[in-house]
């Protein structure tokens, strides 16, 4: 990083190099295009949302998209990783993103300012407490996104070492996590980097001084001391690298198979596999159905609860107390369940099961 001479009147500083803006523009690729492939699946019950889908190429296509947008997020996770890594490792930087008690101060000094309260502006380091927060909630929700992605891209070998009750249960944070992460980009990132003032440091990779004193005051003193990036003896430099590639290489090695692995293991959540026709016709004559045999099921199956205590009706859900429907159709309804009725299959209710309780929905109550 080129620190600003002392004497010299420089107008900008540099603060973010070539590769940190590269990983910036794809994180920003890859995480609008999820949002615009995943959020209309959220919201497929409206029109707008289907019309979305439709303009795509259909359910099957836009899944493919967000596959493909979140293997680029993860890719850029592990490239993220490992030039984390050599900064630590190799450069010596500080742990600069993990939050401290001075980041509370400065949160509580500054809001004290905005209020007018307190005359000074808080001094910040290279990180501010607003970015600390912002890029842990980055890498937390990205962790969250995969962990969950996985068991929804990979539904039979989860259900294979886990209840399968998590896939629901992943879904919705999933698409739980999605929303929030939108909403705070829109309203905390787009409004502090954005609209506050617009902050230009990601795309250019300098920041004027001014917007430094204000925002990253501590820094750039270091950098006017030359104090902001640690000095590290060539020797060491090079035993460092020497022990670094060879990890990397292996991590970047054992990474991009498991990234490999969870992208093509399984295909069973791309197509939409369409309901297969209940076989919902009867054999058994109505006239074999037993009335009081039919008053236990009805008991015990609990059509009660949505049909009323004698099948009476609780509008909407229509009375079935002295059914007029054909025992066929009667039966068809009970193996399909319309609407918001289950279906029950053979398993719950039998032939003799579904005769019986026709006969109880057609006897006269006493
Ligand atoms: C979760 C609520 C719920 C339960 C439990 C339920 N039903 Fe229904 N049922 C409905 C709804 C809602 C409809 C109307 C569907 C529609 O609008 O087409 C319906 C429709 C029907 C119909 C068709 C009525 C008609 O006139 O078209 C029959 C027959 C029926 N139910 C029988 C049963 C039986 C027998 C049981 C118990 C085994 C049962 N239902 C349990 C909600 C339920």
């Amino acid at each position: 990083m080129a620190a600003i001479g002392t004497t010299v009147k420089q107008h900008y500083v540099e603060r973010f190099g070539a590769a940190e803006r590269m990983e910036h523009i794809v994180l920003i690729i890859s995480f609008s295009m999820l949002a615009l492939t995943g959020l209309p699946q959220r919201y497929a019950n409206f029109q707008i949302a289907k019309d979305f889908i439709e303009l795509l190429g259909g359910i099957e296509s836009i899944r493919i998209m967000h596959r493909f947008f979140a293997t680029l997020l993860m890719a850029g996770a592990i490239y993220h990783g490992g030039a984390l890594t050599y900064k630590i490792y190799v450069r010596g930087s500080s742990l600069n993103m993990l939050p401290t008690v001075k980041d509370l101060r400065d949160l509580i000094g500054w809001v004290l300012h905005n209020l007018g309260l307190r005359k000074e502006h808080p001094k910040m380091g290279r990180y501010n407490f607003g970015e600390k927060a912002e890029y842990l909630a980055l890498v937390w929700g990205t962790l969250v996104m995969i962990a969950t992605g996985f068991m929804m891209w990979n539904p039979i070998a989860t259900s294979k070492i886990l209840p399968a009750e998590v896939i629901p249960a992943a879904r919705l944070a999933h698409s739980s996590e999605a929303l929030l992460a939108v909403a705070s980009i829109i309203i905390w990132h787009m409004y502090n980097v954005h609209i506050r003032r617009f902050n230009r440091a990601m795309f250019t990779g300098k920041m004027p001084v001014h917007h430094m004193e204000e925002e990253h005051a501590l820094e750039l003193v270091a950098m006017q001391e030359g104090t902001a990036t640690p000095v590290v003896p060539a020797e060491i430099m090079a035993r460092r690298h020497k022990r670094f590639w060879p990890y990397a290489v292996f991590m970047t090695i054992l990474l991009t198979i498991g990234l490999f692995i969870f992208v093509t293991f399984e295909d069973s959540a791309l197509d939409t596999v369409p309901r297969q026709p209940v076989e919902a016709s009867v054999d058994i004559n109505p006239d074999q159905g037993n009335a009081e045999a039919g008053a236990v099921k009805w008991e015990s199956l609990q059509c009660g609860r949505c049909h009323g205590e004698t099948g009476q009706g609780v509008p909407p859900i229509p009375a079935i107390r002295s059914t007029r429907l054909e025992f066929e159709l009667f039966a068809a309804d009970i193996r399909r369940g319309p609407a918001d009725m289950p279906a029950y299959g053979p398993g719950q209710a039998s032939e003799q099961d579904i005769a019986d309780l026709y006969a109880y929905l057609r006897s006269s109550l006493e």
